[in-house]
């Protein structure tokens, strides 16, 4: 009988304290995720002392969380009314380059209390279709933010789209440009792997990496592969200077994001006139996933998805030392325009 009773004692310490716990952690995550719904100061304006962003901050943390809830699609039309909740054009876009890295420093910067990211690729100035819908309907495709905050949305394709840089500029002419760019043949090395994997999907064959970027009848390096094509960073940049001054660009390494994430997102912070909250502790290396992984709070973190970091195959050592000699030229000129030199051979 008494070892019966303190059995079932046990079990409802046992219960009560899983309970405890899993409030704990809930509460834990929470407040994580609320703290990078703060607001800080607007993109166009320097951040002050920390102290007095420290009151500004306190004053607002009745908001914290809605927009987490709203995410979701939680809040109703009442709360994104009360709060002041509003779909933002973005301030800052990440144009490129594809396969440079654009899904990582997307995820990383939304670290960053102050910036609310698009997460899905909204291609409105690249595709004619939803370019004809409208700014209206580009503004709605935009997440719920703090008037403060800032979005960012990414879409790759427009650094080689030629009515991007107009259509954007139209818009705004001031906004900020972020490109994110890697060594450029393992770059194109990188889009050809993914377009091979599609294929493979599809249980369809492929044409071997060599076959594609080396032109058969004159042996050089085939300018018509979009792989190629897209690599030659400066001749995309050209056509997005008729629009806007350098200035407005900032140019990230990919190469560096992959290995030492942290100084290239506070140079990102920098350029963006946003106040550096981006930690170590919010980037951590997963050695299973051979990256670098998101960390919001104690509890929630994440990787990207597995189709980040594919497996490249072998390339014929011959090939790849013509694409450098290749983009050799052209890369002197991107450091050149851009002031920022990469060790790329
Ligand atoms: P690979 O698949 O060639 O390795 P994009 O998002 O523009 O398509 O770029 C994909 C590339 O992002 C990947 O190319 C990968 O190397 C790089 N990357 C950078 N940081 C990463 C991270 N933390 N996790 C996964 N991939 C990352």
């Amino acid at each position: 009988m008494l070892f019966k009773q303190q059995a079932l004692l046990r079990q409802k310490l046992f219960v009560l304290g899983s309970l405890a716990i899993g409030s704990l952690l809930y509460l834990v995550a929470r407040v994580g995720s609320l703290d990078r719904l703060q607001p800080l100061c607007p993109i166009d304006s320097r951040f002050g002392p920390r102290s007095q962003d420290e009151i500004q901050l306190r004053a607002l943390q009745f908001k914290r969380g809605l927009l987490h809830e709203f995410r979701k699609g939680n809040a109703t039309k009442e709360q994104i009314r009360l709060h002041n909740l509003v779909q933002q054009l973005p301030k800052a876009i990440i144009i490129g380059v594809r396969k440079g890295g654009t899904r990582a420093l997307l995820e990383m910067l939304n670290l960053h209390p102050a910036v609310v990211k698009a997460s899905q690729e909204i291609h409105f100035f690249d595709n004619d279709e939803n370019y004809a819908k409208g700014i209206e309907w580009y503004r709605k495709k935009m997440p719920f933010s703090y008037p403060h905050q800032i979005t960012i949305e990414k879409s790759p394709a427009y650094f080689i789209t030629e009515e991007v840089p107009e259509r954007i500029y139209k818009m705004n002419s001031s906004i900020k440009l972020l490109i994110i760019v890697r060594e450029p043949t393992t770059r194109a090395i990188s889009d050809y792997t993914q377009v091979l994997e599609g294929k493979e999907r599809k249980n369809k064959t492929y044409y071997k990496f060599e076959k594609l970027a080396i032109d058969p009848n004159t042996c050089e390096v085939n300018t018509k592969y979009k792989a190629v094509r897209t690599s030659i960073y400066t001749k995309h940049l050209e056509r997005w200077l008729k629009y806007f001054p350098v200035e407005q660009f900032h140019i990230v390494d990919g190469d560096r994001l992959i290995t030492e994430p942290l100084p290239e997102l506070q140079l990102v912070e920098k350029f963006l006139n946003l106040p550096p909250r981006i930690s170590q502790y919010n980037l951590y290396f997963n050695a299973t996933r051979g990256f670098y992984c998101l960390r919001f709070n104690i509890v929630f973190n994440k990787c990207l998805a597995g189709s980040k970091g594919r497996i490249h195959p072998e390339v014929d050592t011959s090939v790849i030392t013509k694409l450098r000699k290749f983009f050799h030229p052209f890369n002197q000129k991107f450091y050149q325009i851009t002031g920022r030199t990469f060790n790329w051979p």
